[in-house]
């Protein structure tokens, strides 16, 4: 069961980064191109990429329970690693996720127009450069 939901957590994260790539490579074009009334027609890659996340932090918050990696144990926070998988890379994903949802609800308010795809630029930016510095690299391509 932990290898099964282990490897499907460290899979999707391929497509998820991919997907938030994909989102802040879209919202740069339609800004730079200033095409007016593009939100609605992306909206829905937009969700796609948050509903990734989603679906990461369940599977990520039922690791904190049988992964060998977390121990909250003594010396917990002084262990590297431990304090990364138990902490630092869950409470970094629960902000990105935070990011995304805020981000996609109020862009929803700005209806469909330009301000709308800035805001998702700024949020699902600021999500993804912290998605990459969260990700652990190492244990993904060792
Ligand atoms: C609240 C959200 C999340 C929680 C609670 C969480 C929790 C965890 C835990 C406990 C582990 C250690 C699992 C193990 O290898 O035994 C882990 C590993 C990992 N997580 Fe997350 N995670 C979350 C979100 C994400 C997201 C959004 C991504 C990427 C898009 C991600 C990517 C990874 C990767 C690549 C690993 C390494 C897996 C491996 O060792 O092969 N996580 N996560």
């Amino acid at each position: 069961m932990y290898n099964i939901i282990q490897h499907t957590h460290s899979g999707i994260m391929w497509i998820a980064v991919a997907m938030l790539f994909l989102s802040v490579l879209l919202a740069t074009v339609i800004l730079i191109k200033k095409k007016e009334e593009c939100f609605a027609k992306r909206e829905k890659i937009f969700k796609f990429t948050k509903w990734l996340f989603y679906f990461q932090a369940v599977l990520g918050i039922v690791l904190l329970f049988i992964s060998e990696k977390v121990h909250f144990g003594e010396g917990f926070m002084k262990s590297k690693d431990l304090r990364f998988y138990g902490m630092e890379h869950p409470l970094m994903m629960l902000i990105v996720i935070a990011f995304l949802a805020i981000g996609l609800f109020k862009a929803k308010k700005k209806a469909n127009s330009l301000h709308a795809i800035r805001t998702i630029l700024i949020f699902y930016s600021i999500a993804l450069l912290i998605v990459a510095m969260m990700i652990p690299w190492k244990a993904v391509l060792a």
